[in-house]
This record gives C-alpha cells, structure tokens and sequence, in this order.
C-alpha cells in the first residue's frame, strides 16, 4: 500500500491537562473516522507552551498522558505522532515526543534535547557525529506505508536532519512546532518547502491552535507540503484537523523526474575539490 490519508491536529491548548488530553483523543476519533491512517498531535499538546509551565505539567513516561495516546491509537486503529509533551526522568525535564502504533505499542521516542541517546525502532543506529551535526537524537519509524522520520520544532532548522532520515529512506517527516508570531510568518512555511524539495519527501508540520490570550503565541498553520515543494494542504490559526494524502509512488516520479536525492554528491564534489593543491 502506499497511498494513505495523514491528519494533523491543530489543537487548542488550554490550562488543564485533562482537558487538553480529552480534546486530544476526541480529535484522534474524528481523525480515524474520516479514515486518517497516521495522526499527528502539535508540539506540547497537554500544557500551555513555556518553560515556566513545563514543571507543573510534565510527567513520566509511561504517565497518564502518553497511556491516553496508547489507548486512543489501539481504539482507533491508528500510527499516532503523539506531538510533545514535557517529560521529567530523574529531576530532568525533556520535550519528548512519543509515537504508537495501531496496537497501542510506544514504537518511538524523540528528545527534543539529549544528544546521545539514539532511538531508531529496526535497530539502525546513526553514527555520532550524524547525530552532533544535526545536534538532535533521530528518530524513525516504519509503516506499512512509509518510513517516517519525526523532528519537533527547531528540528525543522536543521537541513542535515532531514537529509539523514531521507537517506534512511522517510518518504515522510513530521514536525510537531509552535512557531511564534516572528518566526512563524517569516519561516514556519519556507523551512517545510526547502525541506522538502531538497529532499524530495512530504514534509508536515503540526502546531498549537492560536491563542492571543497565551503567554506564548503560536502561528498556528499546520501544513503539509509535498516532494514537488508545493502546499498540499494548510489552514489558518483555528482550531481544525488538516487532512492530506501521502501518496509515496508520487515521491518516486519526483525523483526520477528530477534525480538530486539519488546522486551521491559527496563523490560529485571530490572530483572537483581543488584545494588540496593537486590541482593548482
Ligand atoms: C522545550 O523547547 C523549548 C523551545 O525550544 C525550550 O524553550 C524549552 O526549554 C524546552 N523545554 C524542555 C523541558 O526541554
Ligand atoms: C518569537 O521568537 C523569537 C526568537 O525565536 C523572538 O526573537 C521574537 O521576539 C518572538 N516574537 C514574539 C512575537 O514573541
């Protein structure tokens, strides 16, 4: 199979976690309804976004959030990008984003910050200096679909990430983000379309419903751009889910209408690197 529907959630965030944690699940049901396969939730869906919260809402994982996101990907037969959350292990606090499968299994686990700490489910593991370039853990995961690599936020900034997981064979990336009201307007949208034409994937970003009233405003824009670099589906700053269609044999005409991501460049550019003064 490797056509599939994608919903991303553009929730609205408030103060109680239990609420924010319902309105998730509600909106996963409606997701899975309208025959979404894989679902992805905005960074820090369970708690108001800013360092200054992240202590009163973080909890473990497994904790009451994350077994939330199990049972509603095993009721609803879905992969789910469980967004972010805050994660407290042994006094640390991270922005952890936790990935399920249909069966309700934690297949994925990606740390915003924690360099070290190399999770790939299929036990392919990346060579540190991969990892310290990029200045992120990687996480992939399988589906019957498409190998998808996950990034939250800031992770988008980062070119060389990207291009690891395509070598690794994603069709698709998905960002969990909240941009704010600077960054999202000038980059939120240009950083998805540079990602994905350099690599020629479907790249999909996942962020917070808006709220003026927030300490921290998000731009809200959820997105999903295809491997041709066009916007395939968007929306404003309300609350709404985003519905595309990942179809992974479109990425392969991409690239071999237009083959950059199957040449190997690092031989490409040997060939003509003149300063090592052989050639002077
Ligand atoms: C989560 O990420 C945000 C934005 O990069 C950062 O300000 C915050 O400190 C991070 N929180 C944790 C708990 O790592
Ligand atoms: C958004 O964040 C950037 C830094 O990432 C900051 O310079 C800017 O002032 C912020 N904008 C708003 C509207 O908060």
């Amino acid at each position: 199979m490797t056509e599939f529907k994608l919903a991303l959630i553009q929730l609205a965030v408030g103060a109680s976690k239990v609420e924010n944690v319902k309105n998730a699940v509600k909106f996963i049901k409606e997701a899975a309804g309208n025959g979404a396969k894989l679902v992805a939730l905005p960074e820090c869906f369970n708690s108001p976004y800013g360092t200054n919260y992240f202590g009163e809402y973080a909890e473990s994982i497994p904790g009451p959030s994350t077994d939330s996101l199990s049972q509603a990907a095993k009721d609803n037969q879905v992969f789910l990008v469980g967004g972010s959350i805050p994660e407290s292990e042994n006094g640390k606090l991270y922005n952890t984003s936790t990935i399920f499968n249909p069966q309700g299994e934690l297949i994925g686990k990606h740390r915003k910050v924690h360099l070290f700490d190399i999770d790939v489910p299929g036990k392919i593991r990346f060579q540190e200096s991969e990892v310290l370039t990029a200045g992120n853990t990687l996480t992939m995961f399988n589906t019957p679909f498409c190998k998808v690599g996950v990034g939250i936020c800031y992770d988008i900034r980062f070119a060389e990430l990207a291009q690891i997981y395509t070598r690794r064979g994603c069709n698709l990336l998905i960002y969990p983000g909240a941009f704010n009201m600077t960054t999202g307007p000038a980059h939120w949208e240009l950083l998805q379309r540079g990602r994905a034409l350099d690599n020629q994937v479907y790249v999909a970003t996942v962020s917070p419903a808006r709220d003026e009233k927030a300490s921290y405003v998000a731009w809200g824009h959820s997105t999903v751009v295809n491997p041709w670099g066009e916007v395939i589906s968007t929306t404003e700053h309300q609350e709404t889910i985003v519905y595309s269609d990942i179809d992974v044999e479109y990425a392969k005409q991409v690239r071999s209408m237009v083959p950059i991501s199957t040449q190997r460049r690092d031989d490409l550019y040997k060939l003509q690197d003149v300063t090592k003064g052989n050639n002077s």
